[in-house]
């Protein structure tokens, strides 16, 4: 860490806090004391001649990541040049030795259980840095990986590697050939043994290790291939954490050494080990058997690890390093400017060590300036000194980049309060900036305590838009504030909402010494931890600091100026900053998946409630979704349900034939408060189980994981028939409905459709037969869904025997009162299928669009669609029998298979 006393004239505080304030002698600070004063000068010289070059390089060589340019256009002022003006990369063409994948290949994970501190460390990391990923908890035997997995897998690790090491030779040997075969690497962590074994050969591995030994002095490789992010050549002084390190005594040529470390107590048995470099991460680089390796001895709560593991997995994937680019942006927030209780709020010296600050960061973060976020009403609300600093930063106004917060901040309200009420209040502010020389034209805006920006509150992003013009915010709210490893963003109404990351500093932190679990807690945040790890993980980082954070003990400027340092040391990474719309550019061009918003559940998440409109209730939401697929008798298990006192269905949608399909296509960009609308308040409904059916949900692609995060509660009914017959009624729905392409074609022509079919025909076929493979959708339903929210019916019994169906469906949802339908629904011979009675005396049928009468199938086709669904019966099979539902199996599908 900087030490508190050279904090002084450097742009930190001296005067206000107590007395100086010694840091820890701790090891962590040796290393980074020691880095006097004059070498720093030289140092900072060579390598911003270096960091030119590079540039150079870099822009000229290096077209995937990401160039930075000034064009005449950005702002030229009094700080030194004009605002950056980001360069997007071309999209990165990804080479690899394997054919097209059928799959998104997975980082495949054993871990010990689903409680282990390492197992969930490895996920965490795995999650930051949006690498997928499959988990295979404990299990005594390793499943077997066949040429039927090739390209499903690209990485391999064990959490405790002993049970990799301790395969019996067939497994291992079969793992080792898939591995070898299809490139896949394999991360080993140390094994996990409560026993001290010195010298110990590794079975198979051409190497001896060392357990439960403890070291000093840690030093990373300068040499070794497997660094990118990590810097090579540091060295960390001092005794390490643990004295369960494993270490690797390399055996053959294979294997090159990624770290070592020194022994801080002796090994009796092996004395000469004792002053020896013992290497705590190895590469095994496949000389000997072909297969890559990488094994750590210790585990990810060594902060270095988690760097070098991230190092590791870019190495053994593809055999490169493009798993996380090398360029960092960063923009610091600073909200709540004018706000503050006097004696807390900046006076004219922390604006001037603001400013100095600022200037001298601009060398090694290029572009920098201090995002301001202003509230005009608390202007000169101070002490004198502190009105004065308000009157500093006015004139400095340019030198910063600026954004409205609000006029009056302290409004928890706000996410409640009308288009025109946020609208006056937003007015306000853009015409205190107007007189006050504060541009209005950055396009970046902030709500105070994140308020309706996630959950939306949709008149707030209406009067963003009309008042400042704005087109990117940020909130640390989105998919949820914990875990803040996945702060993720989102576009919503053209407004782009960035992840905001919090840097542990809020407004009542002000003082060094009252840190909330002391300073230690503030300093292991900088020095490898959260925060660090934040940076590693997020190539574009907006930190949230406050005013007060530049006050008083000036923690925003200590804790950003160590995280500097501490990232020029230990890494590779080229900081940069950029005006807030140019990082969002950025953002969305390298994370063009996040673009569509995935709305979740308010009213899981106590800080969403808190700031949730409290007009809006989560009871408008549906306990349970017909799913579809479309012809399956999905109007007719609709239409008996809303026979049922206690079962309500959505208000009608004109749009979409009475269904919402919210969650399948454009509908779901209007957010869920048009969602919600289509239910009836709590208070206006006696209803207890709202419900929706929507046919095409059961295969969009989307639609499960979206269900699911806004009502993972809720049910999921599907109903199954016959896919060849579901594939002919539907085709002739299509042609009833007008469908030129259907009208044109033969059913046998649109199922047999093939790739030099004109478009429309190939898009009417898979339209036409992809609902059918039941199997698969099923399947993506389970990704999110438990089992038991899932009921499937089939949709030949719900035709002949409604009754016995509605009884089940009610048992399943355990809806009370149980009703009795044998009275209900009576069997219309003139339609040909159940109807419901009315009155006692009437049969009600569905309208003459359901119950179609056409000729039948011809039987070439029929038998082109046997064949083609029989793998997908086959599948369908599986997983009913699995689920045990429906009883007794579909009919059809026995004889199918039969
Ligand atoms: P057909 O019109 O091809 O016969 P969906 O409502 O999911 O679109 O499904 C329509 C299908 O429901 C109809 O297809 C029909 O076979 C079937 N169905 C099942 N029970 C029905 C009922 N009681 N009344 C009308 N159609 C029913």
């Amino acid at each position: 860490m900087i030490p508190w006393e050279k904090m002084t004239g450097n742009g930190y505080k001296s005067g206000k806090m107590k007395p100086a304030v010694r840091m820890d002698q701790s090891w962590l600070m040796r290393y980074l004391r020691a880095a006097a004063l004059s070498r720093s000068i030289v140092l900072t010289f060579i390598v911003g001649l270096l960091s030119l070059l590079l540039l150079g390089w870099w822009v000229a060589v290096k077209p995937d990541e990401i160039a930075m340019k000034t064009t005449p256009n950005g702002r030229a002022d009094d700080i030194g040049g004009p605002d950056p003006v980001i360069e997007l990369p071309r999209p990165v063409s990804v080479t690899t030795t394997l054919p097209r994948l059928k799959y998104e290949p997975k980082v495949l994970v054993f871990a010990e259980t689903q409680y282990s501190p390492l197992g969930r460390d490895i996920v965490t990391v795995l999650e930051a840095v949006r690498k997928k990923f499959r988990v295979e908890l404990g299990g005594k035997n390793v499943p077997v990986l066949t040429s039927e997995d090739r390209g499903k897998f690209s990485l391999i690790v064990f959490e405790n590697v002993d049970k990799y090491f301790k395969m019996d030779k067939w497994n291992r040997d079969l793992l080792d050939r898939y591995c070898r075969e299809y490139h896949v690497g394999i991360i080993g962590f140390p094994p996990l043994l409560e026993h001290t074994l010195i010298g110990a050969t590794v079975p198979n591995m051409q190497m001896l290790m060392h357990t439960n030994v403890q070291l000093q002095d840690y030093t990373v490789n300068v040499a070794s291939p497997v660094l990118h992010l990590t810097k090579g050549g540091q060295s960390l002084e001092g005794v390490l954490p643990g004295d369960d390190w494993t270490v690797f005594v390399p055996k053959h040529e294979t294997y090159e050494i990624v770290a070592w470390a020194l022994l801080s107590s002796p090994l009796n048995s092996t004395p000469s080990a004792n002053s020896t470099q013992l290497p705590t991460v190895v590469l095994d680089t496949g000389k000997l058997d072909g297969v890559r390796r990488v094994f750590f001895g210790q585990s990810l709560k060594f902060w270095l690890h988690k760097m070098l593991f991230l190092d590791a997995m870019g190495y053994l994937i593809n055999g490169g390093h493009q798993l996380m680019p090398l360029t960092r942006y960063i923009l610091i927030d600073v909200d709540d400017i004018f706000v503050g209780r006097k004696g807390t709020r900046m006076n004219i010296s922390d604006v001037q060590a603001m400013i100095s600050t600022m200037m001298r960061w601009r060398k090694t973060v290029a572009g920098f300036r201090f995002n301001l976020g202003f509230s005009g009403k608390y202007f000169h609300a101070g002490f004198e000194e502190e009105n004065k600093g308000d009157d500093l930063l006015l004139a400095n106004a340019s030198k910063f980049w600026w954004f409205c917060h609000m006029w009056g901040h302290s409004q928890p309200h706000l996410f409640n309060a009308s288009t025109d009420v946020i609208i006056r209040e937003m007015q306000l502010n853009y015409q205190f900036a107007k007189e006050n020389g504060i541009p209005t034209n950055s396009g970046y805006v902030i709500s105070p305590h994140h308020s309706g920006v996630y959950p939306v509150h949709e008149p707030l992003y209406d009067a963003w838009r009309r008042i400042w013009n704005a087109q990117v915010t940020s909130t640390e709210e989105y998919p949820h504030f914990k875990p803040m490893h996945i702060h993720r963003g989102f576009i919503y109404r053209d407004i782009r909402v960035l992840p905001r990351q919090t840097c542990g500093l809020y407004t009542h932190t002000i003082f060094l010494e009252s840190y909330p679990g002391g300073k230690e807690r503030l300093e292991r945040n900088i020095l490898g931890g959260d925060l660090f790890m934040t940076f590693l993980y997020n190539p574009i980082n907006i930190y949230m600091t406050h005013l007060s954070n530049y006050a008083n003990d000036r923690l925003a400027l200590y804790t950003f100026e160590n995280l500097f340092q501490f990232i020029g040391k230990w890494t590779n990474l080229e900081l940069r900053s950029a005006p807030p719309l140019e990082m969002a550019k950025l953002y969305f061009h390298m994370f063009p998946g996040d673009v569509d918003p995935v709305w979740h559940n308010p009213c899981d998440d106590k800080r969403h409630m808190q700031i949730w409109a409290s007009s809006k209730s989560c009871e408008r939401l549906p306990k349970f979704l017909v799913v579809g697929p479309q012809k399956t008798g999905t109007t007719a298990l609709y239409s008996f349900l809303s026979m049922h006192p206690a079962i309500r269905s959505n208000y009608h949608n004109p749009e979409t034939f009475e269904e919402v399909q919210f969650f399948s296509g454009k509908n779901y960009h209007k957010g869920l408060d048009w969602y919600m609308n289509f239910f009836p308040l709590p208070d206006n409904s006696s209803a207890q189980y709202l419900f929706e059916k929507s046919a095409t949900y059961f295969d969009g692609e989307l639609v499960p994981v979206r269900a699911f995060s806004l009502i993972p509660r809720a049910s999921i009914i599907v109903i199954v028939i016959d896919p060849v017959r579901r594939a002919y009624s539907w085709y002739q729905h299509m042609r009833a409905h007008g469908d030129r392409t259907a009208r044109q074609h033969s059913f046998l022509d649109v199922i047999s459709a093939s790739r030099d079919s004109p478009l429309p025909l190939r898009n009417l076929r898979n339209r036409c037969l992809k609902p059918g493979e039941y199997a698969v959708h099923i399947e993506k339903w389970l990704d999110h869904y438990p089992a038991n929210q899932l009921l499937i019916l089939d949709g030949d019994e719900l035709r002949r025997s409604p009754v016995s169906v509605m009884h089940k469906v009610q048992r399943f949802l355990k809806i009370k009162p149980f009703i009795d339908y044998t009275d209900l629904l009576r069997y219309d011979a003139k339609k040909g299928f159940y109807c419901q009675v009315v009155n006692g005396e009437s049969n009600r049928c569905l309208g003459r669009s359901k119950g179609r009468r056409y000729p039948p199938m011809d039987a070439e086709a029929e038998k082109f669609l046997q064949h083609y669904y029989q793998p997908y019966n086959v599948a369908l099979h599986k997983v009913l029998t699995r689920l045990n539902q429906p009883v007794p199996l579909p009919r059809w599908l026995q004889a199918d298979l039969h």
